[in-house]
């Protein structure tokens, strides 16, 4: 069989990242190698993201960059998947007419197939096509070598939020097994991996829909008696699905990482409303209030949306206010973006560029005063460090997170790699810590060492 070379760009979520990963493993039987350099490669793959029209630019400026390519290699073969692909479908053939295949979200796990059938009859197909069920082979995660993974525990989103495009593009709310999670997470573990994060668009309803006889605590729990495993994380929450029964689990359940992501989108019940997404200031900030008494020195971290249409310069303020009364660890925040088919797309009273841009500004001003009041109360504490690699900045040190999801870097020491170590906190910086090690605790194979 033909060797071929595969280049794999993603862009967007951890889900992505994960599905891409997903294509490696498929492909490698059909003689696929990965490679980093996209001139080298007969196949390039695109995994894209929709949620915002920033995204999507990028996925044409990319395609754009990739028709000289085309030109040289006229053999090349050029995919384009995920959330623009399922959105755009064969428009994508006209906006960009080098590319030879489109596949939705619902045809990744038909990747090989479809591949196989454009090198063949050397002419484009499009597959958006919905499906029922979740047809997800079990890949198993064989052959991964790091610290950390992904696990996709859950596809879909049954929430329509007004300004949200990913029901759309991502169909409705499937949970996967949970015999085949653990069995994916157990094979990980034995690659090397020490910490998971469980994922989904909406990864605490997990299971919700009743086609699966397990919760979402029931499904940490168990992920909680792997042998080998260190560290549980999940993303995202909604917060109208946090239960007290998860509380409990977060609380409860050792390997579980002190640390949720829940995100309130707006401090304004008039715009929570408006977005549709369940809940008020209210019942979020009686969540939160649970989850600190529950959780000791839990890390809430949270994504906001400024300038919805409506927003007012009042409702934008009770955004600060619960900001400030949450006193998040961290935020991302994002300037509202119409989507295609999002129904906020066809609210009139939209905001302007320039209140939006002053609103992201001033959002993110106060986060940075309230990550940088954390972090450097953090300075001489000892914290656990699981070491995930080397820092992008400076290759002479090490990085890691602490349990609530901080980047602290260390000095290197390449017997450190994959272990959970005690740092104490040196230095605090904007984005991330500067520590130094105190202990080693070592992690050998399976077994937890000292
Ligand atoms: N405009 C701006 N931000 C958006 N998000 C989702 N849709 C939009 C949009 N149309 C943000 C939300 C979500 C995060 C993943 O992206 O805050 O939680
Ligand atoms: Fe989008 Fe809302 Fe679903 Fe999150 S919960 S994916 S914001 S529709």
């Amino acid at each position: 069989m033909k060797q071929h070379l595969v280049y794999i760009k993603t862009i967007g979520c951890q889900m992505n990242h994960y599905d891409s990963e997903r294509m490696v493993q498929m492909l490698a039987p059909l003689n696929h190698l990965l490679t980093e350099d996209a001139e080298q490669a007969d196949l390039i793959l695109l995994n894209t993201c929709a949620i915002r029209a920033k995204a999507e630019q990028k996925v044409f400026s990319f395609l754009g960059r990739l028709r000289r390519l085309k030109q040289q290699h006229p053999d090349l073969i050029i995919g384009v998947g995920g959330c623009v692909a399922q959105q755009e479908g064969k428009r994508i053939f006209e906006r960009a007419p080098h590319v030879d295949l489109v596949f939705g979200t619902h045809a990744l796990f038909r990747l090989p197939e479809l591949i196989s059938k454009v090198r063949e009859q050397r002419e484009r197909i499009c597959d958006i096509t919905f499906s029922n069920t979740l047809e997800e082979p079990d890949l198993a995660g064989a052959g991964v070598r790091r610290t950390t993974a992904f696990v996709t525990i859950m596809r879909g989103c049954d929430n329509f939020c007004t300004y949200c495009v990913v029901p759309y593009v991502r169909g409705r709310e499937m949970s996967r097994p949970s015999n085949v999670i653990i069995r994916e997470i157990k094979s990980l573990v034995q690659n090397g991996v020490r910490e998971v994060t469980l994922l989904g668009q909406n990864v605490n309803s997990y299971g919700k829909k009743g086609h699966i006889p397990c919760n979402f605590p029931e499904l940490l729990k168990k992920a909680n008696d792997i042998d080998g495993l260190k560290r549980i994380r999940f993303t995202t929450s909604h917060p109208k699905d946090l239960s007290d029964d998860l509380i409990e689990a977060i609380a409860s359940l050792p390997k579980m990482c002190p640390h949720i992501h829940l995100p309130v989108q707006s401090g304004s019940d008039r715009i929570l409303k408006r977005m549709n997404r369940g809940y008020t200031v209210k019942n979020y900030l009686k969540k939160v209030s649970k989850l600190k008494r529950a959780i000791p020195h839990v890390a809430i971290t949270s994504d906001i949306i400024v300038g919805f249409p409506g927003e007012t310069e009042e409702d934008f303020e009770a955004t600060l206010a619960l900001v400030q009364e949450v006193d998040y660890d961290s935020i991302f925040s994002f300037k509202y973006s119409d989507r295609p088919n999002a129904p906020s797309t066809r609210f009139r009273d939209k905001v302007s560029e320039k209140i939006n841009q002053r609103r992201l500004e001033h959002l993110m001003r106060l986060q940075e005063e309230i990550t940088r009041k954390k972090n450097n109360a953090l300075v001489g504490a000892t914290r656990e460090v699981l070491v995930e690699g080397f820092s992008k900045n400076a290759n002479s040190r090490l990085t890691g997170r602490t349990l609530c999801n901080r980047i602290i870097n260390i000095e290197a020491m390449d017997s450190l790699l994959g272990q959970l170590v005690s740092a104490r906190v040196e230095k605090a910086y904007k984005h991330c810590l500067m520590g130094s090690v105190v202990k080693i605790d070592q992690v050998k194979g399976n077994t937890h060492v000292t």
